[in-house]
């Protein structure tokens, strides 16, 4: 059979999609490539959320299509996600040795898509209309890596799409409109995951907050996205909780209470601010003020004092002016995120943001970025340092990415421990002496129990 290799660019959402592709793929007898000069299929699964996301797939596809297609003729080139969705067809016209151009809710037909080119049937297919029901088309998982071992934590998938239509953000206009997985068929998949010995689920979806708003809705005070984790949270085997992204305005009373009720829920969030200005906020379309967003930080903090909080933060929006880039930074201070990512406006197609006068001019865009991006290193290194001497607990991953000879874990916070190890501590919960501390990374020795 053929063999596939897949490179996936963007979001968690992405991973879990080429997983679940991958999977796909390899229960109908293909193989996968870790070499894309090597492979018979190459797909290429997009981002547009930012252009340097796009430009990075059209360089690597127009890289592979001159190498590739003069050694094999038949090889099947393919867009998938993102940006295949928001530009279709005129990916083909741009780059003609492209075959596949599938879209974020086809994902579950590139199986056939393939197979349908391979044999000859058709030489080109476009496929990025809607599809009703796709949002529950991402189950299958690839569960055991390319080494052969072991997953511990798993991404699910539980929601596609987001309403909020942030007007900067492309998103809303490449995943589609919110639709969300019935509780049982993610409680399903979850129980099928542990029977694989995965222990750690991540839900995922663009605005998980909103997660069942208009399918399920509240019950005893509680959302949709509340009601889901508590089914999780019964199920046996699954020691750890977590979920991305999630929206500022989704933090009601319900889920800040969760976060003291529910154990295995992990005391950490990822929670995107954008801008600590409320006239930003506004013209960003975000729907809360700098106000709300300490309140909601201060309420998680008073139920899990312990939560480490990550952030994403866009610098030089349109009219972006000093006053406002300067209550951004004063947020961060005021906040101490644990982290945060922090992303240069890039204009996107079609959305309103596009359209605003007053784009700002890219050196100072690099400027803010660059004087944000140290206040965030030096934050990090500081809280980072107040875990040294202190014990924390692991799930063991695997072997540490910087150091292979090493093994890594992550704590509840969601922050790496790198410690010496060996393989027989996969999928354990280990209790490390955190000895010191590296940029955005803890090292600690097993506790040795006397
Ligand atoms: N659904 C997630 C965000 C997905 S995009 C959420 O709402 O949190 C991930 C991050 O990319 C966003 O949080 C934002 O900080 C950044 N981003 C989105 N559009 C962008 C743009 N046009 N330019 C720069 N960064 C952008
Ligand atoms: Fe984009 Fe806003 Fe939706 Fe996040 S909430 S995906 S930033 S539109
Ligand atoms: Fe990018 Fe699509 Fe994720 S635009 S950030 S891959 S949802």
């Amino acid at each position: 059979m053929p063999s596939v290799y897949i490179k996936t660019y963007g979001c968690q959402m992405n991973e879990r999609d080429s997983d679940a592709v991958a999977a796909q793929l390899v229960a109908k007898g293909y193989s996968m490539a870790s070499d894309p000069l090597k492979a018979d299929v190459v797909l290429l699964n997009t981002c547009s959320v930012r252009d340097a996301a796009e430009q990075k797939a059209i360089g690597k596809m127009s890289h592979v299509a001159s190498q590739l297609r003069s050694r094999k003729k038949n090889a099947v080139l393919g867009f998938m996600g993102c940006m295949a969705q928001s530009r279709g067809k005129e990916l083909i016209d741009k780059l003609p040795d492209v075959d596949l151009v599938i879209g974020t809710q086809k994902f579950h037909h590139t199986v056939d898509h393939i197979g349908e080119v391979l044999s000859g049937k058709t030489n080109k297919v476009v496929d990025v209309e809607e599809e009703e029901g796709s949002e529950a088309a991402v189950r299958e998982h690839l569960l055991d890596g390319a080494s052969g071992a072991k997953s511990i934590t798993s991404f699910v998938s539980i929601m596609q799409g987001c309403n909020q239509f942030c007007t900067f953000c492309i998103v809303p206009y490449t995943r589609g409109r919110e639709r969300s997985r019935s509780i049982e068929d993610i409680v399903g998949e979850c129980k099928n995951l542990v029977d694989h010995g995965v222990r750690e689920v991540t839900l995922l979806g663009q605005i998980v907050t909103s997660y069942g708003r208009r399918e399920i809705g509240i019950k005893d005070g509680k959302s949709a996205f509340v009601q889901l984790i508590e089914a999780v949270h019964q199920i046996d085997g699954i020691d750890r909780i977590r979920f991305t992204s999630p929206h500022p305005k989704g933090y009601g009373e319900d889920l800040v209470q969760a976060y003291g009720r529910l154990p295995k829920l992990c005391e950490s969030a990822h929670i995107p601010v954008q801008s600590g200005s409320n006239s930003m906020l506004k013209r960003m379309h975000r729907g809360y003020t700098r106000e709300r967003f300490l309140d909601i930080i201060h309420k998680l903090r008073e139920v899990r004092p312990d939560i480490g909080i990550t952030t994403d933060i866009i610098v030089g929006f349109p009219g972006e002016s000093e006053e406002e880039f300067e209550a951004t930074l004063s947020l961060y201070r005021e906040v101490e995120f644990d982290n945060a990512f922090v992303f240069k406006y890039s204009t996107r197609r079609n959305t309103p943001a596009a359209e605003l006068e007053q784009q700002l001019p890219t050196e100072l865009i690099e400027e803010r970025h660059a004087k944000l991006l140290s206040e965030v290193n030096q934050i990090g290194a500081s809280r980072y340092e107040t875990y040294i001497g202190k014990t924390m607990q692991v799930l063991v991953e695997g072997p540490s990415r910087r150091n292979k000879e090493r093994m890594e874990g992550r704590t509840r916070c969601n922050r790496i421990v790198v410690f010496d190890g060996s393989e027989r501590f996969r999928g354990q919960l280990v209790d490390l002496n955190i000895i010191r501390s590296g940029s955005f990374t803890l090292y600690g020795d097993p506790v040795i129990l006397k």
